[in-house]
């Protein structure tokens, strides 16, 4: 439902946003699918309503550089670039800190956090009122075109969506520039309204992301693209046993299976989304030599539990 931006209307969104809903919220950029970025059951509802084959990390809403302060460790850099930017279409990716809120599956099981405190009033007013970092990718299917108006939002997600707030047209229409602050060297992830001159006007020269993704800059530390999380201990898929040392991930009814943790018990592929990262982590230390995780459905959010899971078994080998 499409709902205009009274307070009544916020009110309601972040009832919604509390009870774990996702909502369509209007940026400068692009219209956002918005979910409490705390709870992991709410940013899998995300992956799940946009029909995402893979848990590609999402970008944190901000209502000011004060409250990144808690989620990220700040550089000099970082602050300067939101001081000058903020509020704006620049996303910052930034080391997340060690007790920081934010689900783990909102970042894609990685060390970092990419933020941004956008600069459209709706947006600025709901987030300050929910008074939580909103997770929120572009508020279309996946692989659709990002929506820059309300009705966009309603034509390609229609009833998934309980509510959005329409903000009007979208004055970037384009999505926000992403500058990598976490590695040695600032790298440009994807290009938007800020241009890299922009930024290199303040921080100096940025490193640029080539066709063939390798990095156009004398990079000091190679592979600091991108610190996906794999376990260290080895990970075997699709187990219906447990080999000895193995800590047993299990999915569903696990019968007698010694399982130590449970994705799912009701074999519900949101809640197991949810868990994912948060127990593989827990899984991943002694007394255990190795992870074995029981099968999961390649239906529905299962496509992109197995598209992680492979990813993470494949690293290690
Ligand atoms: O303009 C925008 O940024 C819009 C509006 C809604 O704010 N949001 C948006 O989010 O475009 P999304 O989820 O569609 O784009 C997220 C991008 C992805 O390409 C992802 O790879 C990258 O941000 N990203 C997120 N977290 C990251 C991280 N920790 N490290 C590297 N890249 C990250
Ligand atoms: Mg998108």
């Amino acid at each position: 439902m499409i709902c205009a931006p009274t307070p009544q209307g916020i009110s309601e969104a972040c009832r919604l946003l509390r009870a774990g809903q996702v909502v369509g919220m209007p940026t400068e950029t692009v219209y956002g699918l918005a979910a409490d970025a705390t709870q992991d059951h709410a940013v899998a509802r995300i992956f799940e309503v946009k029909n995402r084959p893979t848990f590609n990390p999402l970008i944190i809403h901000v209502a000011s550089a004060v409250e990144a302060l808690d989620l990220v460790e700040m550089s000099l850099e970082a602050q300067s670039l939101m001081e000058i930017f903020w509020p704006g279409p620049l996303t910052l990716v930034l080391n997340r800190k060690k007790d920081c809120p934010v689900s783990l599956l909102a970042s894609g099981g990685l060390d970092t956090l990419a933020i941004r405190c956008p600069a459209h009033p709706i947006a600025g007013r709901l987030i300050r009122e929910y008074g939580r970092p909103l997770a929120a990718p572009s508020a279309n299917r996946s692989m659709g075109i990002s929506p820059t108006s309300a009705e966009d939002v309603q034509a390609s997600l229609g009833d998934q969506v309980p509510l959005i707030i329409d903000g009007g047209r979208c004055e970037v229409g384009l999505e926000s520039t992403i500058l990598d602050l976490s590695g040695d060297v600032p790298v440009l992830l994807r290009p938007g309204s800020i241009l890299a001159e922009s930024l290199e006007a303040i921080i100096g020269s940025v490193g640029r992301i080539k066709k063939d993704r390798s990095v156009s800059f004398p990079v000091k530390a190679p592979g600091m693209m991108r610190r996906h999380y794999a376990p260290h201990r080895p990970l075997r898929l699709n187990a219906t046993d447990c080999h000895p040392g193995e800590a047993l991930l299990g999915f569903g009814s696990a019968g007698s299976l010694p399982v130590i943790l449970n994705l799912s018990e009701m074999a519900d592929l949101t809640e197991a989304a949810a868990n994912l990262f948060q127990m593989m982590r827990q899984l991943d230390r002694d007394p255990y030599t190795g992870i074995a995780v029981m099968p999961i459905p390649f239906t529905g959010l299962g496509i992109a539990i197995n598209d992680r899971l492979q990813r993470a078994a494949a690293l290690e080998e």
